[in-house]
């Protein structure tokens, strides 16, 4: 009797698991409609499907966000971004109103925190920063305080970002920050002005992707217009990959600034770049730091930090009319506008080992002379177990290739092997 009791049970357990699971909560978002602001409709459903269930942008849908969206305390939360994310443009609110983060008083317009997060936008979804309103504002002064970030990860643990656009950002598209364990797969990022031409410069700060004191991403499959770094891994960036990227316009895989706080120790460690093509880039594979002095003050302005850089690999490089060298340690960035003083008066101070680039193809920028490798240490840096191996960028026509290395251990001053 007892047996077969038993055995009743045992077989009708899976039975029993399968009908008590609840159905996933869904929450579908409404669009307001007539210039109305969706923020608070998202938010809504947010709160009730964050947790353990799924909340859904509406395909062919366009949801105005005219409110910062600080979406926290998700959990298991799966979310569709079928539809379109559009700011307004009221740069008064926005400068007012983000959510802030310390490291250059960044400001989010949307931020998601929480534990296993996935956001799908299954090839039509879009977020579109409606840009050009700041790179007429930002002209000449970058910085400007308040240029909204359409899409920053902040405090996650867990989460996949995939198949979606981010247009005309405002300042930096997709910023990861204080985050660890993320997959972003083929996201398509283009930021463009209209006043490119006449001024090149407004597109400056629309860098792709950053990464702010967080630990194991992988960035792959993506592509990007932009018109700063494409990557910037900035401090406390450790055990990153980037894989099959192509950047058009941009200023190339920085790692930095770094430095940029007094008395701060920053730290990058075990980053890969590889299989990336960068077409039109300023920069190609760099490291950048402030001078060893602070002078003036973040957001722009800064310097003497430490820390150190080790284990980083770029590797597998295609590279297309660059205007910089492709292989770039920059320690005396002097900044537009300041009078910073030179990096021999002011040398900055850390620890960079064990960074290599190889293979390397492609041609530089024909209007530009420049060097293939410039590797400038300071000379109070360290800088060892820096190796550098089939770097194939043409010079510009009738020119030879040039190198430049300074205090780098084990190099000559023309970056030959001593
Ligand atoms: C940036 O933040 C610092 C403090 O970290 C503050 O002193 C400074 O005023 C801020 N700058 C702006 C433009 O908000
Ligand atoms: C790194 O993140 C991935 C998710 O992208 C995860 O699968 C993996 O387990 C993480 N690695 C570690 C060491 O936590
Ligand atoms: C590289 O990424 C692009 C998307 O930018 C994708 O179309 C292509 O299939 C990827 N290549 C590989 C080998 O995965
Ligand atoms: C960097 O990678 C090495 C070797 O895999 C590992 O021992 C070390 O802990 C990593 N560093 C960080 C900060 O995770
Ligand atoms: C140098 O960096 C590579 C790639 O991160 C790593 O595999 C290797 O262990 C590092 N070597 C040393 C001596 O740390
Ligand atoms: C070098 O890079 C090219 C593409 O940029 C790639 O096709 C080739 O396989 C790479 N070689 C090695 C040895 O990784
Ligand atoms: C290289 O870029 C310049 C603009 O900086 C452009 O005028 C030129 O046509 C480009 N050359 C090639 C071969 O793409
Ligand atoms: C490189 O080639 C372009 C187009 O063929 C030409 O206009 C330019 O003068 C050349 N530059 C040099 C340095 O030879």
């Amino acid at each position: 009797m007892i047996q077969k009791i038993l055995t009743t049970l045992l077989l009708a357990l899976p039975v029993f698991g399968h009908s008590v699971t609840p159905q996933k909560k869904t929450c579908v978002i409404p669009v307001a409609g007539d210039g109305l602001d969706d923020s608070p409709a998202i938010r809504e459903a947010f709160q009730k499907c964050g947790t353990n269930g799924k909340v859904v942008f509406e395909k062919d849908s366009t949801y105005s966000v005219q409110t910062v969206l600080q979406l926290h305390d998700l959990k298991n939360v799966e979310v569709d971004l079928l539809g379109t994310i559009e700011y307004s443009t009221d740069v008064r609110y926005w400068i007012q109103h983000g959510s802030y983060y310390y490291f250059q008083n960044i400001s989010i317009a949307m931020e998601f925190s929480g534990e296993d997060i996935t956001i799908d936008g299954h090839g039509t979804g879009t977020i579109d920063g409606q840009g050009q309103v700041w790179y007429d504002l930002a002209l000449g002064i970058g910085g400007l305080f308040g240029r909204p970030i359409p899409f920053c990860l902040r405090n996650v643990k867990n989460a996949v970002a995939k198949n979606f656009k981010i247009l005309q950002s405002g300042k930096w598209n997709f910023v990861m920050v204080e985050s660890q364990n993320i997959l972003v797969d083929n996201i398509y990022l283009s930021s463009t002005s209209d006043d490119y031409q006449a001024n090149p410069g407004n597109l400056g700060n629309t860098d792709g992707f950053d990464t702010i004191n967080s630990d194991n991403i992988t960035i792959q499959n993506s592509w990007a217009n932009v018109g700063d770094d494409c990557v910037s891994f900035k401090p406390g960036s450790t055990n990153m990959h980037v894989k099959n990227l192509t950047c058009h316009n941009s200023a190339g895989i920085a790692i930095g600034s770094l430095g940029q706080y007094d008395g701060v120790r920053d730290v990058v460690e075990n980053i890969t770049a590889e299989d990336v093509t960068l077409i039109g880039s300023r920069n190609g594979a760099y490291i950048k730091t402030y001078v060893g002095k602070p002078t003036y003050y973040p957001p722009q302005g800064g310097g003497g930090g430490n820390g150190y850089v080790r284990n980083i690999v770029f590797r597998n490089f295609h590279i297309e009319n660059i205007t910089a060298s492709p292989v770039l340690l920059q320690q005396c960035s002097r900044w537009a506008g300041y009078d910073v003083p030179s990096c021999a008066d002011t040398p900055a101070t850390g620890l960079f080992s064990n960074i290599s680039w190889s293979n390397f193809t492609g041609y530089m920028n024909e209007a530009v002379g420049t060097n293939s490798i410039s590797l400038v240490c300071s000379p109070l840096a360290t800088c060892e177990g820096f190796s550098y191996d089939n770097i194939d960028i043409k010079p510009a026509n009738g020119t030879e290739a040039t190198y430049e290395c300074s205090n780098v251990e084990g190099y000559s001053s023309s970056c030959q092997k001593n």
